[in-house]
């Protein structure tokens, strides 16, 4: 029989997800926050289906929703006259042979309209025709979409504007770069829902998990445990890559390989999170693999412990993520353990697992982790401890608390 990791059940899920309310919400914010402005959001270019599921570019799924037309863009003129015209979403043309291959697409019409939530919907062919018009009218464009590195492609945005600022007198750029991820940093009660739902599938995966780890185990068999346990307990699937390692892989971060010996007296280290309707769940958790810490695998997973247990403390409205991270940094100084937490205590998390970063303090409504590691490769011991937790008015709440971290409980479980 399974063991119990997770103090609270995790059946049930109910699917209800974001309401076309809240992504027109969210689109009125963005025309209210442009002051006039033009903006545009690129969903993306697909590849082939057979190659995994497209994912469009998180902030235009925030925005609409839409997570099949690859090569959408909506476009945000706030000036736009006619309100049906403020928002208007572009479709790649349809392609009846294409379609065969990737899927049925609804024609333009009422019931599309109605689907989306938004009333103007046209095809791609026209996007340039009509930004050329809405450059020369509103003389200003502003930027939604992340600022790229100086190794990757400029945004298409900014790719986009620059041409346009080019043939058409007297435009400006403006850089409104942080609306998104400012907005996207605050999750609505619709979304931290989803995100507990999120957390609920993966206890029940980590429980999975727990009962086929065991000295002679490999680590496929645990990854393999754990996202059946996601799956049957109504996830979607992962929300990114699962890390299971033992033993040296424990201390390897983003271990990805999960193919491995799990041996007698290796620590083995856990590192995943399920994803419902979008939305993903991000946990670690370290074992010992016979049931038992050694004297020296204590002490450093009490030595983490302290210090996650002290950043969850400082996580609170206007803390800043680096006196949060401060507050475990002591801990694991002040341990002789400086040089081994080679990371930064965490991120925040919501669409994607490093979901976009605000500017600023944290805010009630975020949802970032706490993740404090120490990594001796040379003793091939690792020790990562990741929560997820919401910043609330008063200061937090730990959404993931109910999978067991205390080092006791889980020799228990373990032997159990
Ligand atoms: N799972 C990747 C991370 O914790 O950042
Ligand atoms: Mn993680
Ligand atoms: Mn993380």
């Amino acid at each position: 029989m399974a063991k119990k990791v997770a103090k609270k059940a995790t059946k049930n899920i109910v699917r209800d997800g974001i309401g076309a309310k809240e992504f027109a919400a969210r689109r009125s914010r963005v025309l209210k926050a442009l002051g006039g402005a033009v903006g545009m959001v690129c969903a993306g270019e697909g590849g082939a289906p057979l190659l995994g599921k497209w994912r469009p570019n998180p902030h235009f799924a925030y925005l609409t929703g839409i997570d099949d037309e690859p090569g959408a863009v909506v476009v945000f003129d706030p000036q736009a006259e006619d309100p049906k015209r403020r928002v208007i979403l572009f479709l790649k043309p349809s392609d009846p042979e294409l379609e065969v291959w990737d899927g049925y697409r609804e024609q333009i019409g009422m019931g599309l309209k109605a689907r989306y939530g938004i009333e103007t919907i046209m095809r791609t062919r026209y996007i340039n025709r009509m930004l050329t018009g809405l450059a020369r009218k509103r003389k200003r464009l502003a930027c939604l979409h992340d600022v790229a590195m100086p190794d990757s492609p400029v945004s298409p945005d900014l790719a986009l504007f620059r041409k346009l600022s080019e043939r058409v007198i007297g435009v400006s750029i403006e850089d409104k770069t942080a609306l998104l991820p400012g907005l996207r940093s605050v999750k609505s009660k619709a979304e931290q829902v989803l995100m507990e739902r999120a957390i609920a599938a993966s206890a029940a995966g980590y429980e999975a998990a727990i009962g086929v780890i065991r000295p002679g185990a490999d680590e496929a068999d645990i990854a393999t445990a754990l996202v059946r346990g996601f799956e049957d307990a109504g996830a979607d699937g992962v929300g990114y890559n699962p890390i299971v390692g033992a033993g040296l892989h424990s201390t390897v971060l983003h271990y990805m390989n999960n193919r491995g010996p799990v041996a007698d007296g290796d620590l083995l280290l856990i590192d995943a999170g399920a994803e419902v309707e979008g939305y993903c769940a991000d946990i670690t958790r370290t074992y010992p693999a016979n049931g038992k810490f050694t004297r020296r695998q204590r002490e450093v997973y009490e030595v983490v412990l302290e210090a996650q247990r002290a950043s969850i403390a400082a996580v609170k409205p206007g803390a800043a993520m680096w006196e949060v991270d401060r507050a475990s940094r002591r801990v694991i100084e002040k341990a002789g353990f400086a040089d081994a937490f080679v990371h930064s205590i965490g991120h925040h998390l919501g669409m994607e697992v490093h979901d976009a970063e605000p500017d600023g303090t944290l805010k009630a409504g975020m949802i970032v982790t706490i993740e404090p590691g120490v990594y001796l490769p040379n003793e091939k011991l690792g020790v990562r401890i990741e929560d997820d937790i919401l910043v609330t008015a008063k200061g937090r709440r730990d959404l993931s608390k109910a999978i067991v971290k205390d080092a006791k409980e889980i020799e228990r479980l373990i032997k159990g």
